[in-house]
């Protein structure tokens, strides 16, 4: 047999769900609740009627005022409990508070020197109440966009808190990302109020946020005030009159504040992501529809009860952990745990230790980590005790069969199943994804969420199965983007107008014959690097701005680890020489741009790019190249020794 013959059959692998999570999972509860007897029917009751299983959803919130209208869908735009009173804060942390989860952990922090913080409902709502406070007598009301710049430590989900509680905008910006990228951001948004802290320790060594923000905050004429965590005691410069120490500000503060009335369609945060262009894209999010549906996916998903602990190992600074660190487990009244760290520092068995220190239940993480844990070895996770794991997760890119079979074997010990979900920043929640009922099949995220409806299409908008195309959304769902901030025009443009009447994923993906999706990448020119999402045109342009470089092109090159990593091809001015030195200044270069993340693992000096007779990059060719493929058709380059070129650099 062929090994290529091998691995399809191998995908064909199924594994079947488990009898005993079916009966007791709170998607099956609610499915005896409303008399739906199986899977299908499901998918079935809700397709056909999409406002009936979100109203039922909505209905487990708390409203200050019940809504009259459930959806008004004038595409592409969707309002979502039109006419209701709400705050999501409300559902996260005031209800709780009248009840017994008063005293409930809300969040176990473990920092990366193996100190742990535990915060209480209670806790987290007095604190959350002091900063809403402070934010208001700094200035900042209800629209006021506020820019957060913090590592994961505790602070950072009670910024964004109190920012929603008082009706202020949060922009969460990434620490991994550096002063420049903070600085469009923050210009973008036009905010009013940044919050950062000190600093913070990464793999040991000490990163100043602060000094960060210092670097570029002449060029970001919005800001009035900067409120400073004093996380790990560096010294800091503060400006007079504009920054402030958190800990002074908030011992002022009464832990009593009124959760401003919203209406329903009211933004909560902005969270930029790349697209296809240099610019980063303000993807903007609502109170009401973006809490119904993180609540309703995390809540059937990933079936969280009362005594699990969560933990859903992404950074707060990326849209899943702002609906799956954040909001969900808040709305849901959960236990989660939070790591400040790394996977494999001091050592790759940090997070299995963890697991079994703090009793983990339920475990979210993204393939690039699970290939890493792969690489290192069955011995770390051997040396812990993970019996306490009952379901585990997937996100950020495609996982390779291999990496779910290891991770169902060596972390589920062959009985947790994997819940691949494929979403993304715009989408806010789990859109393709398995459920506790679904038979697995490694590699796959399975069928879309009930009222999904998830389509793959060819170049002219039909429907087809068994071939890759383009992955679209035929419909609307609450925890929908709105709109990308400050530009609307954008949103129409690169998101719902190649086919009419389709939401653009930007992803390739099939569907087989059973309805399942297989995700296979992106089909524009964002790279997936470890699950982050970079534009290849924003460190064109960072390389660019380099005073050395004419032009330059970025292309992924497919990682085992990564999954894929960035190759840079740059042409120099013609006065400067190539050199190791150089390659290392724009790495350097590139990393302050935009942060470490996409700084490229390639660079390649090449007299020319290939280009078409109109002068446009022809990514294509270098892609090949990259791969070591064959480049195709080159009839319509203008330059065809610009090849060789390519593959002396590479
Ligand atoms: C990719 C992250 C395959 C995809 C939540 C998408 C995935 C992009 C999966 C969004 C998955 C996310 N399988 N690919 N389960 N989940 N992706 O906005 O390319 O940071 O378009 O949101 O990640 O990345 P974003």
């Amino acid at each position: 047999m062929s090994k290529d013959l091998d691995t399809l059959l191998k995908e064909e692998r199924e594994f079947k769900a488990d009898p005993n999570l079916i009966d007791q999972s709170n998607i099956k509860q609610w499915m005896n609740s409303h008399d739906i007897n199986d899977y299908e029917e499901l998918l079935e009751k809700s397709n056909e009627n999409i406002e009936w299983f979100w109203n039922e959803m909505a209905m487990e919130m708390e409203w200050f005022k019940p809504y009259k209208q459930i959806l008004e869908w004038e595409h592409p735009h969707a309002k979502w409990f039109l006419d209701g009173k709400f705050n999501i804060v409300h559902n996260a942390l005031d209800r709780h508070i009248k009840t017994w989860r008063k005293n409930k952990v809300a969040y176990i922090w473990e920092g990366e020197d193996g100190s742990v913080k535990k915060l209480t409902y209670f806790e987290l709502y007095r604190e959350v109440n002091r900063l809403a406070n402070a934010l208001k007598n700094m200035g900042v009301k209800k629209g006021d966009r506020v820019s957060i710049y913090l590592p994961m430590i505790l602070e950072l989900p009670i910024a964004m808190l109190a920012c929603a509680k008082i009706g202020a905008i949060h922009s969460v910006v990434f620490s991994g990302f550096w002063a420049k990228a903070f600085q469009e951001r923050a210009n973008d948004a036009k905010v009013k109020v940044a919050i950062t802290a000190d600093g913070f320790n990464r793999r040991g060594k000490t990163i100043e946020l602060k000094k960060t923000v210092d670097m570029v905050i002449d060029n970001i004429p919005s800001i009035e005030k900067i409120l400073v965590v004093e996380n790990i005691g560096l010294e800091v410069n503060m400006e007079e009159g504009r920054d402030l120490f958190w800990s002074d500000v908030l011992k002022k503060e009464i832990a009593i504040c009124e959760t401003e009335e919203l209406d329903s369609e009211d933004p909560l945060f902005i969270l930029y992501t790349s697209g296809t262009t240099g610019k980063p894209k303000g993807v903007l999010h609502t109170h009401a529809g973006y809490a119904v549906g993180t609540y309703t996916t995390l809540k059937f998903v990933f079936d969280l009860n009362d005594q699990d602990i969560w933990w859903c190992a992404a950074d707060v600074g990326w849209i899943t952990g702002h609906s799956y660190i954040v909001y969900a487990p808040l709305l849901m009244g959960a236990t989660s745990f939070i790591f400040e760290g790394t996977p494999d520092y001091p050592d790759p068995g940090r997070f299995w230790k963890m697991v079994e220190e703090h009793g983990v239940s339920v475990f979210y993480t993204a393939p690039t980590t699970i290939r890493m844990f792969m690489k290192h070895g069955e011995k770390w996770p051997q040396k812990y005790d993970l019996t306490t794991l009952r379901i585990l997760g997937s996100v950020g890119e495609p996982i390779n069969p291999e990496a779910w079979v290891w991770y169902h074997k060596n972390i589920g010990n062959h009985k947790c199943p994997i819940m691949d979900t494929w979403w993304q920043t715009e989408t806010g929640m789990h859109i393709i994804t398995p459920l506790p009922l679904s038979d697995l099949k490694p590699g796959s995220a399975c069928k879309p969420f009930p009222t999904i409806q998830a389509d793959v299409v060819d170049d002219d908008g039909n429907s087809i199965v068994g071939d890759g195309g383009h992955l679209v959304l035929k419909n609307p769902w609450p925890s929908m983007f709105r709109t990308l901030y400050g530009d609307p025009e954008r949103y129409v443009e690169a998101y719902w107008s190649k086919f009419p009447g389709m939401y653009l994923s930007g992803d390739v993906a099939r569907k087989d014959e059973e309805g399942y999706f297989w995700i296979q990448g992106r089909e524009d020119d964002v790279l997936n690097v470890a699950g982050h999402r970079i534009s290849t045109a924003e460190v064109e342009s960072a390389l660019v701005s380099h005073p050395t470089v004419a032009e330059s092109a970025v292309v992924g090159r497919p990682d085992i680890l990564k999954g894929e990593e960035i190759a840079a091809f740059v042409v120099l001015k013609n006065e400067f020489q190539a050199s190791p030195k150089l390659k290392h200044q724009l790495r350097e270069h590139v990393r302050e741009f935009i942060g470490p993340i996409a700084s490229p693992a390639f660079i390649g000096f090449v007299d020319d790019l290939p280009k078409t007779r109109s002068g446009k990059i022809m990514r294509r060719v270098i892609k090949a190249r990259v791969k070591k493929e064959d480049v195709g058709d080159i009839s319509t380059l203008s330059n065809p020794e610009s090849v060789d070129g390519l593959d002396k650099a590479v």
